[in-house]
């Protein structure tokens, strides 16, 4: 029998047990609560509520400036509509960089407003105070490394990371120095396939990749552009699994033609 039907509710614990077993973690982001349940019915195991709301759900360029109490708005719309998967919440850009006090104070309000089960954090060695106080007060903390998307200014592209050995070497000691720290997963983003192999065989908690090929310990995506609501995102990573850009378009300019018409509402659907 497989995961999905002998348990009621993912914890980080059994995501550890899936990488000790050798089975794939799927997880997507969401936002609000009507995605949230569809996302969540059909058995995925860790819904991330990311930063990435900056860009699908308000339109902004980066994820720089969703703030705290927009996280939390969306984090817990998701909780309300969850019974399965294990819901993860970004800390936003400028929560927890400062010091490890307003770190806490940041996953705290997240935790006790959202009802989320965990958070995730950007970084590695420049963030371990604030990963080790936050883990302190009990809260699971998921970490970030590779393309880190709330530092694009430092990088200037949203290309590839670590193909450099320099590059790649820190994060390998970024991921050990997380596990240590006691980060329950780290996701790795757009690095190179060989880079997250090596590093999720040395890792013994779960890493997550999103474009960082087929050795992760489990697969995230943007629920978004999976669906093809966001058809100009098209990284070479990125699978889609649906073009509901196009239903979505067409079934609404049939409404459109039907109103205009007078062929909506029919006799059927009036009162
Ligand atoms: O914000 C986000 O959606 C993320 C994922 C891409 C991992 O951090």
């Amino acid at each position: 029998m497989s995961v999905h039907t002998e348990i009621k509710r993912i914890t980080t614990h059994i995501l550890q047990e899936m990488k000790n077993r050798g089975e794939k973690i799927s997880c997507l982001t969401a936002y609000d609560y009507s995605m949230a349940r569809i996302v969540d019915a059909a058995g995925i195991d860790l819904i991330l509520v990311g930063d990435s709301a900056s860009n699908v759900m308000a339109g902004h360029e980066t994820t720089l400036p969703i703030t705290l109490d927009q996280m939390i708005y969306h984090a817990s719309s998701v909780v309300k509509a969850v019974k399965r998967a294990l819901v993860v919440v970004d800390i936003p850009f400028g929560s927890y960089q400062g010091n490890s006090s307003e770190a806490l104070r940041s996953a705290i309000r997240i935790m006790k407003e959202s009802g989320a089960h965990a958070v995730k954090m950007e970084g590695g060695a420049e963030i371990k105070e604030s990963i080790i106080r936050v883990l302190s007060a009990g809260i699971p903390v998921m970490g970030h490394l590779g393309l880190t998307p709330q530092s694009i200014y430092k990088f200037g592209t949203y290309s590839v990371r670590a193909k450099e050995e320099e590059e790649a070497n820190k994060l390998i000691a970024d991921a050990l120095l997380l596990q240590e720290c006691g980060a329950f997963s780290i996701v790795l983003e757009k690095i190179p396939a060989k880079l997250t192999k090596l590093v999720s065989e040395k890792l013994h908690i779960p890493t997550v990749g999103i474009g960082a090929g087929a050795d992760a310990d489990g697969q995230i995506l943007v629920v978004h552009d999976m669906l093809g609501i966001n058809k100009e995102f098209k990284p070479r990573f990125l699978r889609r699994y649906a073009d509901l850009d196009t239903i979505m378009h067409e079934a609404i300019a049939q409404y459109v033609q039907d109103v205009k018409a007078v062929d909506f509402p029919n006799t059927k659907e009036s009162y």
